[in-house]
């Protein structure tokens, strides 16, 4: 699975190179992500890349200092930019560590609109948002039942999570959804019950489930799942089934 990530991110970046505008890329928290990195950094995969007109961003942040085990950032940088000697110009992380979440998430929001030419009521649009999914269906730092799930004017929010690091900083769901590619990244069985009542759960309950808010208005939304994650899935049994026939 991380494999495959790596190499979709390789392919996007290439097909954006067309493009006279840098691959825009957020990224996500957690230590899903981390199992992509190593297969990204790897030579075979790195060197197929041109780093310098990639842009990095982040979907959501601990309020938390940069070099905080916590923190997003510091994951991505240990476990991705340090390694590929990214020019922290194209790095923009938001500021975790502001005394004020609201107005770090209003100052991130005013970051996006500069670097995507985009003043509102444009969409800043994203050529690629990766995403994780917590157990409880959360994604970014956009968590069952709060505030955050509902905003539909702003980019970036302050909201909570009910637990870890309770302060955060996250995209709001129409950011996500205005991008071309989002690809959610999930692993372990102890998202299998979530990813199937988010997948097949038959009915939307985005407020007990915010990852089901996702849905690209003019992209492609992608599940990327590993075999433990999928275990409770339909579409995953009837797969293995075909596959033993
Ligand atoms: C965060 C992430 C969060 C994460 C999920 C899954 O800041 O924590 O953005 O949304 O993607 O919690 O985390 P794991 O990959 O560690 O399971």
């Amino acid at each position: 699975m991380a494999r495959e990530a790596a190499e979709l991110f390789v392919w996007l970046a290439g097909q954006a190179r067309a493009e006279p505008t840098p691959f825009r890329v957020a990224l996500s928290g957690g230590s899903t992500p981390r199992t992509m990195y190593a297969r990204l950094v790897e030579p075979s995969l790195a060197r197929q890349v041109k780093w310098q007109e990639v842009e990095f961003y982040f979907g959501d942040e601990r309020c938390v200092p940069p070099d905080h085990p916590e923190s997003n950032y510091c994951s991505a940088n240990v476990s991705l930019f340090q390694p590929l000697k990214i020019d922290p110009k194209n790095i923009h992380r938001m500021v975790g560590e502001a005394p004020d979440p609201d107005q770090a998430a209003r100052d991130y929001e005013a970051v996006l609109r500069r670097q995507f030419g985009a003043a509102a009521p444009v969409w800043p649009r994203f050529d690629f948002i990766l995403l994780g999914m917590g157990e409880d269906g959360h994604t970014a730092s956009l968590f069952p039942g709060t505030p955050a799930l509902d905003e539909r004017e702003r980019l970036v929010v302050a909201n909570h999570s009910p637990r870890g690091i309770r302060d955060r900083i996250t995209f709001t769901a129409p950011l996500i959804n205005a991008a071309r590619v989002v690809l959610f990244l999930v692993c372990g069985e102890n998202k299998a019950p979530t990813a199937r009542a988010v997948l097949e759960g038959g009915g939307q309950d985005p407020r007990r489930y915010p990852a089901q808010l996702i849905r690209p208005t003019q992209g492609r939304l992608l599940w990327f799942l590993d075999q433990a994650a999928a275990s409770e899935l339909a579409v995953a049994r009837q797969q293995v089934v075909s596959n033993e026939e």
